[in-house]
């Protein structure tokens, strides 16, 4: 069996447990309409007018086109410190489980353009990363799961224009920022193995080619 199969066997195993976990949830019921967009303009003076990302004190990451499930994933992440940001904690913690569902439908439907600002040299050497992976560091191509255009499936984030420092900041941090909860095992055990084995360089590349997609 190659890498391939074996991480893409492991990945589908926890994703698939994570999403029947989920339907357990009560996230049907509806939002009132006052309440939901009063919240869409609070998310956005973080992430941005269009959700398209802004750069603060940090990178305040793009959620414009974000998979619904890996974004509710993530914010139920804050939610039980599974993924470890005192910012998102607070802002997450008071949401309802439909009010998750019902911000993460609103940013699936924006398509802003690129905020872009990435070193335009590294495009080409991350396009490599991204589509052949790291053969001698038993680093797998990302196509393979997050898409041949970086827009991601289900539980597997778009990456297509998600800002070039914050991609690299999480990169660089997996194993310290996500699954913080070992009884509570989560989807970040997929990328784990992967960001361990990128160098820095090679982080940046990819993260640079990313930014730029549409
Ligand atoms: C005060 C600023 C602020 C506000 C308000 C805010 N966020 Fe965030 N958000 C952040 C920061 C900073 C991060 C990056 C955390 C990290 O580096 O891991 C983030 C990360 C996220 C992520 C993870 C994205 C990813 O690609 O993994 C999601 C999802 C998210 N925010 C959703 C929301 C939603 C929905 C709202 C409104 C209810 C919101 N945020 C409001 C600052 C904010
Ligand atoms: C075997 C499948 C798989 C491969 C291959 C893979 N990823 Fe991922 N990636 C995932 C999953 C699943 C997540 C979501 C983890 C979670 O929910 O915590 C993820 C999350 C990410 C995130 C976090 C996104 C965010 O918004 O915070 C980044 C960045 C990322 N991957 C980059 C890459 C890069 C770059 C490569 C190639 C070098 C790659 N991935 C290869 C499965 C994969």
């Amino acid at each position: 069996m190659s890498i391939q199969n074996v991480l893409l066997t492991a990945a589908f195993a926890v994703v698939v447990s994570s999403a029947a976990a989920h339907a357990e949830d009560k996230g049907n019921a509806a939002v009132p309409r006052q309440e939901l967009e009063a919240k869409i303009v609070y998310c956005k003076t973080c992430h941005g007018l269009s959700g398209q990302g802004f750069r603060g004190a940090f990178p305040m990451p793009r959620l414009a086109g974000q998979q619904t499930e890996y974004l509710e994933n993530q914010l139920q992440a804050f939610i039980e410190r599974r993924r470890t940001n005192p910012v998102m904690f607070n802002v997450a913690h008071v949401l309802s489980p439909s009010m998750l569902t019902a911000l993460a439908a609103h940013f699936k439907d924006l398509n802003p353009k690129p905020l872009g600002g990435a070193p335009k040299e590294l495009v080409a050497a991350g396009k490599k990363i991204y589509d052949d992976g790291v053969p001698s560091a038993e680093v797998p191509p990302c196509a393979t799961c997050h898409g041949p255009e970086a827009k991601g499936a289900d539980a597997f984030p778009r990456l297509a224009a998600q800002l070039d420092d914050y991609v690299a900041k999480k990169l660089l941090n997996w194993s310290k920022e996500r699954g913080q909860d070992p009884a509570k095992p989560d989807n970040s055990a997929i990328m784990q193995p992967i960001a361990h084995n990128l160098t820095e360089a090679q982080v940046k590349a990819v993260a640079a080619y990313l930014s730029y997609l549409e």
